[in-house]
Protein backbone atom coordinates (compact mmCIF):
# COMPACT_ATOMS: atom_id res chain seq x y z
CA UNK A 1 0.00 0.00 0.00
CA UNK A 2 1.03 3.43 -0.94
CA UNK A 3 0.62 6.12 2.01
CA UNK A 4 0.95 9.85 0.42
CA UNK A 5 0.33 12.65 1.80
CA UNK A 6 -3.35 13.36 1.42
CA UNK A 7 -4.83 9.93 2.43
CA UNK A 8 -4.22 7.47 4.94
CA UNK A 9 -4.04 3.38 4.65
CA UNK A 10 -6.23 2.86 6.94
CA UNK A 11 -9.16 5.31 5.03
CA UNK A 12 -10.99 2.31 3.37
CA UNK A 13 -14.20 0.93 2.98
CA UNK A 14 -13.22 -2.49 2.67
CA UNK A 15 -10.04 -4.04 4.32
CA UNK A 16 -7.20 -4.47 1.63
CA UNK A 17 -6.26 -7.89 1.38
CA UNK A 18 -3.00 -7.77 2.19
CA UNK A 19 -4.44 -7.02 5.79
CA UNK A 20 -6.67 -9.91 5.78
CA UNK A 21 -5.55 -12.81 8.06
CA UNK A 22 -5.86 -16.85 7.15
CA UNK A 23 -9.12 -18.13 8.66
CA UNK A 24 -7.06 -19.70 11.58
CA UNK A 25 -6.13 -16.52 12.49
CA UNK A 26 -8.54 -14.72 12.13
CA UNK A 27 -10.04 -13.52 15.51
CA UNK A 28 -13.46 -14.74 17.15
CA UNK A 29 -15.79 -13.50 19.63
CA UNK A 30 -14.36 -10.30 19.76
CA UNK A 31 -17.86 -8.99 20.40
CA UNK A 32 -17.77 -10.76 23.74
CA UNK A 33 -18.48 -8.64 27.10
CA UNK A 34 -15.54 -6.98 28.50
CA UNK A 35 -14.22 -9.53 30.86
CA UNK A 36 -13.67 -7.92 34.83
CA UNK A 37 -11.55 -10.80 35.95
CA UNK A 38 -7.63 -9.10 35.22
CA UNK A 39 -7.62 -7.80 39.25
CA UNK A 40 -7.52 -4.31 39.59
CA UNK A 41 -5.12 -3.78 42.37
CA UNK A 42 -4.63 -0.21 44.45
CA UNK A 43 -1.45 0.83 45.13
CA UNK A 44 -1.81 3.47 47.17
CA UNK A 45 -1.88 1.59 50.41
CA UNK A 46 1.55 -0.39 49.79
CA UNK A 47 3.34 1.63 52.77
CA UNK A 48 0.40 2.08 55.50
CA UNK A 49 -0.06 -0.21 58.30
CA UNK A 50 -3.66 -1.90 58.55
CA UNK A 51 -4.59 -1.52 54.81
CA UNK A 52 -4.68 -4.52 52.66
CA UNK A 53 -1.18 -5.39 50.91
CA UNK A 54 -1.18 -5.76 47.35
CA UNK A 55 2.03 -8.03 47.81
CA UNK A 56 -0.63 -11.06 47.78
CA UNK A 57 -2.95 -9.43 44.97
CA UNK A 58 0.14 -8.58 42.62
CA UNK A 59 0.98 -12.37 43.94
CA UNK A 60 -2.31 -14.19 42.84
CA UNK A 61 -2.48 -12.22 39.81
CA UNK A 62 0.88 -13.12 38.57
CA UNK A 63 0.62 -16.83 39.60
CA UNK A 64 -3.41 -17.29 37.97
CA UNK A 65 -3.59 -14.76 35.35
CA UNK A 66 -0.03 -13.29 34.15
CA UNK A 67 -1.99 -9.76 34.31
CA UNK A 68 -3.38 -7.15 36.44
CA UNK A 69 -4.13 -3.71 36.41
CA UNK A 70 -2.53 -1.12 39.03
CA UNK A 71 -4.42 2.29 40.04
CA UNK A 72 -3.53 5.26 42.42
CA UNK A 73 0.22 4.23 41.37
CA UNK A 74 1.40 7.27 42.12
CA UNK A 75 2.27 8.41 38.20
CA UNK A 76 0.97 12.23 37.54
CA UNK A 77 -1.78 12.30 35.26
CA UNK A 78 -0.12 15.22 33.35
CA UNK A 79 3.06 12.86 32.39
CA UNK A 80 1.07 10.02 30.90
CA UNK A 81 -1.52 12.53 29.70
CA UNK A 82 1.74 14.57 28.19
CA UNK A 83 2.96 11.30 26.60
CA UNK A 84 -0.27 9.94 25.00
CA UNK A 85 -0.23 13.42 23.36
CA UNK A 86 2.42 13.85 22.00
CA UNK A 87 2.18 10.22 20.59
CA UNK A 88 -0.87 11.00 18.97
CA UNK A 89 0.66 13.94 16.62
CA UNK A 90 3.50 11.63 16.19
CA UNK A 91 1.51 9.20 14.64
CA UNK A 92 -0.83 12.13 13.23
CA UNK A 93 2.32 13.27 10.90
CA UNK A 94 2.14 12.58 7.67
CA UNK A 95 6.01 11.06 6.64
CA UNK A 96 7.06 9.87 10.05
CA UNK A 97 9.81 7.75 8.42
CA UNK A 98 11.96 10.69 7.22
CA UNK A 99 11.93 12.02 11.08
CA UNK A 100 13.76 9.32 12.94
CA UNK A 101 16.70 7.22 12.78
CA UNK A 102 14.94 4.96 15.34
CA UNK A 103 12.66 1.69 14.69
CA UNK A 104 9.87 2.89 13.14
CA UNK A 105 7.43 0.37 11.42
CA UNK A 106 4.55 1.58 9.77
CA UNK A 107 1.61 -0.27 8.64
CA UNK A 108 3.37 -1.33 5.24
CA UNK A 109 6.24 -2.24 6.35
CA UNK A 110 5.19 -4.37 9.04
CA UNK A 111 4.81 -7.85 7.34
CA UNK A 112 3.13 -9.93 10.85
CA UNK A 113 2.92 -13.32 8.78
CA UNK A 114 2.99 -14.65 5.61
CA UNK A 115 2.80 -11.23 4.12
CA UNK A 116 -0.17 -10.27 5.89
CA UNK A 117 -0.02 -6.85 7.19
CA UNK A 118 -1.39 -5.96 11.26
CA UNK A 119 -3.63 -3.28 11.36
CA UNK A 120 -1.27 -0.72 13.40
CA UNK A 121 1.03 1.90 13.23
CA UNK A 122 4.01 1.05 15.40
CA UNK A 123 7.27 3.32 16.77
CA UNK A 124 9.63 1.40 18.88
CA UNK A 125 12.64 2.32 19.98
CA UNK A 126 15.73 1.84 22.79
CA UNK A 127 15.51 3.81 26.17
CA UNK A 128 18.67 2.57 28.34
CA UNK A 129 20.45 4.57 28.92
CA UNK A 130 18.34 7.26 27.95
CA UNK A 131 20.69 9.74 27.61
CA UNK A 132 22.73 7.35 25.93
CA UNK A 133 20.10 6.66 22.88
CA UNK A 134 17.62 9.59 22.86
CA UNK A 135 19.24 10.81 19.76
CA UNK A 136 17.75 7.86 18.24
CA UNK A 137 14.26 8.83 19.24
CA UNK A 138 11.97 11.21 16.65
CA UNK A 139 12.91 14.68 16.82
CA UNK A 140 9.22 15.83 15.43
CA UNK A 141 7.34 16.31 17.35
CA UNK A 142 9.67 18.81 19.15
CA UNK A 143 8.95 17.91 22.32
CA UNK A 144 8.78 14.06 21.75
CA UNK A 145 12.15 13.53 23.56
CA UNK A 146 11.37 15.64 26.86
CA UNK A 147 8.32 14.30 27.29
CA UNK A 148 9.17 10.91 27.01
CA UNK A 149 11.93 11.32 28.71
CA UNK A 150 9.62 12.11 32.09
CA UNK A 151 7.15 9.28 31.26
CA UNK A 152 10.10 6.76 30.71
CA UNK A 153 11.76 8.06 34.55
CA UNK A 154 8.38 7.53 35.91
CA UNK A 155 8.22 4.18 34.47
CA UNK A 156 10.96 2.95 36.12
CA UNK A 157 10.20 4.09 39.31
CA UNK A 158 6.99 2.18 39.17
CA UNK A 159 8.03 -0.92 37.90
CA UNK A 160 10.98 -0.69 40.55
CA UNK A 161 8.31 -0.66 43.39
CA UNK A 162 6.24 -3.43 41.47
CA UNK A 163 9.12 -5.95 41.06
CA UNK A 164 9.97 -5.40 44.40
CA UNK A 165 6.91 -6.50 45.83
CA UNK A 166 6.79 -9.37 43.33
CA UNK A 167 10.47 -10.60 45.06
CA UNK A 168 9.01 -10.37 48.31
CA UNK A 169 6.05 -12.25 47.71
CA UNK A 170 7.91 -14.72 46.06
CA UNK A 171 10.41 -14.70 49.12
CA UNK A 172 13.47 -13.42 47.45
CA UNK A 173 15.76 -11.73 48.89
CA UNK A 174 15.16 -7.88 49.23
CA UNK A 175 16.34 -5.89 46.26
CA UNK A 176 16.66 -9.07 44.23
CA UNK A 177 15.63 -7.34 40.94
CA UNK A 178 17.58 -3.70 41.67
CA UNK A 179 20.30 -3.53 39.22
CA UNK A 180 19.38 -5.78 36.88
CA UNK A 181 16.10 -4.28 35.31
CA UNK A 182 15.79 -1.87 32.93
CA UNK A 183 13.56 -0.06 30.99
CA UNK A 184 15.08 -1.35 27.88
CA UNK A 185 12.15 -0.50 25.06
CA UNK A 186 9.72 1.54 24.30
CA UNK A 187 7.04 0.38 21.88
CA UNK A 188 3.66 2.37 21.11
CA UNK A 189 0.88 1.42 18.60
CA UNK A 190 -1.71 3.31 16.87
CA UNK A 191 -4.42 0.86 16.15
CA UNK A 192 -6.66 2.84 13.97
CA UNK A 193 -10.39 2.00 13.18
CA UNK A 194 -10.89 -1.10 10.67
CA UNK A 195 -13.75 -1.50 8.36
CA UNK A 196 -13.90 -5.29 9.65
CA UNK A 197 -12.05 -6.23 12.90
CA UNK A 198 -13.08 -9.74 12.39
CA UNK A 199 -10.61 -10.10 9.30
CA UNK A 200 -7.33 -8.01 10.88
CA UNK A 201 -5.57 -7.98 14.14
CA UNK A 202 -3.66 -5.51 15.66
CA UNK A 203 -1.01 -7.74 17.55
CA UNK A 204 -0.77 -11.41 17.08
CA UNK A 205 -0.71 -13.82 19.65
CA UNK A 206 2.62 -13.40 21.61
CA UNK A 207 4.37 -13.69 25.05
CA UNK A 208 6.66 -10.71 26.05
CA UNK A 209 10.16 -11.79 26.40
CA UNK A 210 10.44 -9.11 29.39
CA UNK A 211 10.75 -9.47 33.30
CA UNK A 212 7.90 -7.22 33.40
CA UNK A 213 5.73 -5.26 30.69
CA UNK A 214 3.81 -2.13 31.94
CA UNK A 215 1.58 -1.28 29.41
CA UNK A 216 -0.79 2.28 29.32
CA UNK A 217 -3.92 2.06 27.30
CA UNK A 218 -6.03 5.04 28.50
CA UNK A 219 -9.65 3.98 27.96
CA UNK A 220 -9.62 2.24 24.90
CA UNK A 221 -10.01 -1.61 24.84
CA UNK A 222 -9.03 -4.30 22.06
CA UNK A 223 -6.21 -5.96 24.42
CA UNK A 224 -6.99 -10.04 25.43
CA UNK A 225 -5.22 -12.25 27.20
CA UNK A 226 -5.42 -16.15 26.84
CA UNK A 227 -7.40 -17.23 30.02
CA UNK A 228 -8.50 -21.05 30.42
CA UNK A 229 -8.64 -21.26 26.58
CA UNK A 230 -10.09 -18.74 25.87
CA UNK A 231 -9.86 -15.10 24.84
CA UNK A 232 -10.71 -12.36 27.57
CA UNK A 233 -10.81 -8.57 26.92
CA UNK A 234 -8.77 -6.53 29.41
CA UNK A 235 -11.30 -3.77 30.84
CA UNK A 236 -10.65 -0.16 29.97
CA UNK A 237 -9.50 1.68 33.43
CA UNK A 238 -8.06 5.42 32.40
CA UNK A 239 -5.47 6.26 34.45
CA UNK A 240 -4.35 2.63 34.88
CA UNK A 241 -1.85 0.73 33.96
CA UNK A 242 -1.82 -2.87 32.61
CA UNK A 243 1.72 -5.12 34.06
CA UNK A 244 2.11 -8.60 32.78
CA UNK A 245 4.58 -10.89 33.49
CA UNK A 246 7.08 -11.72 30.80
CA UNK A 247 8.93 -14.61 30.05
CA UNK A 248 11.85 -14.00 31.83
CA UNK A 249 10.34 -13.51 35.07
CA UNK A 250 8.49 -16.96 34.55
CA UNK A 251 11.95 -18.48 34.10
CA UNK A 252 13.06 -16.73 37.63
CA UNK A 253 9.97 -17.70 39.96
CA UNK A 254 10.96 -21.51 38.17
CA UNK A 255 7.21 -21.66 36.63
CA UNK A 256 5.65 -19.93 39.52
CA UNK A 257 4.72 -16.49 37.88
CA UNK A 258 2.81 -16.75 34.40
CA UNK A 259 3.74 -15.26 31.26
CA UNK A 260 0.55 -15.62 29.38
CA UNK A 261 -0.31 -14.94 25.54
CA UNK A 262 -1.74 -11.94 24.46
CA UNK A 263 -3.07 -10.23 21.49
CA UNK A 264 -4.49 -7.13 20.05
CA UNK A 265 -7.72 -7.21 17.73
CA UNK A 266 -8.77 -3.86 16.29
CA UNK A 267 -11.99 -1.86 16.60
CA UNK A 268 -14.78 -0.69 13.84
CA UNK A 269 -15.16 2.90 15.36
CA UNK A 270 -12.66 3.72 17.80
CA UNK A 271 -8.66 4.43 17.70
CA UNK A 272 -6.45 2.68 20.21
CA UNK A 273 -3.09 4.32 21.14
CA UNK A 274 -0.89 2.24 23.58
CA UNK A 275 2.48 2.67 24.97
CA UNK A 276 4.03 -0.38 26.17
CA UNK A 277 7.18 -0.10 28.00
CA UNK A 278 9.57 -3.66 28.47
CA UNK A 279 11.57 -3.76 31.66
CA UNK A 280 14.33 -6.19 31.08
CA UNK A 281 17.38 -7.88 32.38
CA UNK A 282 20.43 -6.04 31.58
CA UNK A 283 21.78 -8.02 28.61
CA UNK A 284 24.60 -10.18 30.31
CA UNK A 285 22.48 -11.44 33.31
CA UNK A 286 22.18 -14.52 33.43
CA UNK A 287 18.96 -15.89 33.74
CA UNK A 288 17.66 -18.84 35.71
CA UNK A 289 14.99 -19.96 38.22
CA UNK A 290 16.37 -18.23 41.80
CA UNK A 291 18.26 -20.39 43.98
CA UNK A 292 15.38 -20.00 46.71
CA UNK A 293 12.63 -21.32 44.42
CA UNK A 294 14.48 -24.37 43.46
CA UNK A 295 14.58 -27.35 46.00
CA UNK A 296 14.24 -31.43 45.46
CA UNK A 297 10.43 -30.94 45.73
CA UNK A 298 10.31 -28.38 43.04
CA UNK A 299 13.76 -28.84 40.98
CA UNK A 300 14.85 -26.14 38.41
CA UNK A 301 12.52 -26.22 35.30
CA UNK A 302 14.58 -24.09 32.93
CA UNK A 303 18.26 -24.36 31.53
CA UNK A 304 20.35 -20.97 32.71
CA UNK A 305 20.91 -18.84 29.58
CA UNK A 306 22.12 -15.13 29.32
CA UNK A 307 19.07 -12.82 28.47
CA UNK A 308 20.94 -11.52 25.16
CA UNK A 309 21.69 -15.07 24.05
CA UNK A 310 17.57 -15.55 24.78
CA UNK A 311 17.08 -12.94 22.84
CA UNK A 312 19.03 -14.19 20.01
CA UNK A 313 17.22 -17.11 19.64
CA UNK A 314 14.22 -15.38 18.42
CA UNK A 315 14.48 -12.36 17.18
CA UNK A 316 11.29 -11.86 15.49
CA UNK A 317 8.79 -9.47 17.57
CA UNK A 318 5.51 -11.35 19.09
CA UNK A 319 7.19 -14.63 18.94
CA UNK A 320 9.21 -15.46 22.19
CA UNK A 321 7.11 -18.42 22.83
CA UNK A 322 9.53 -20.60 21.23
CA UNK A 323 12.62 -19.62 23.06
CA UNK A 324 10.75 -19.83 26.67
CA UNK A 325 10.06 -23.44 25.17
CA UNK A 326 13.73 -24.07 24.62
CA UNK A 327 14.90 -22.98 27.15
CA UNK A 328 12.21 -25.36 29.49
CA UNK A 329 14.13 -28.45 30.21
CA UNK A 330 12.77 -31.82 28.99
C1 LIG B 1 3.21 -5.58 23.15
C2 LIG B 1 1.76 -5.64 23.42
C3 LIG B 1 -0.35 -4.44 23.48
C4 LIG B 1 -0.92 -3.16 22.97
O1 LIG B 1 3.67 -4.57 22.61
O2 LIG B 1 3.92 -6.57 23.47
O3 LIG B 1 1.28 -6.67 23.84
O4 LIG B 1 -2.03 -2.85 23.34
N1 LIG B 1 1.04 -4.54 23.19
O5 LIG B 1 -0.29 -2.47 22.18
NI1 LIG C 1 2.87 -7.98 24.54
Amino acid sequence: MKEDKDSKWFDVEFVPKDYIFPKEDQPRNIDSPVCDSIPVIDLSNSKADGHINPVESILTASQEIGFFQVINHGIPETIVNDAMNVLKEFFDMPSKKTHTTGWIYTSSTDYAKDGVHLWRENLKHPCHPIEDCIHLWPENPTRYQEVISAYLVEIQKLSSRILEMISEGLGLQSGYFKGMSEVQLLSSNLYPPCPDPSLTLGILPHQDPSLITLLYQSDSTGLQVMKDGQWVNVGAIPNAFVVNIGNQLEIISNGKLKSIKHRVVNNTHETRISIATFVNPSPDCIIEPAKVLVNELEPSQYTAKQYKEFVQCNKAFGDYTVALQNALKN
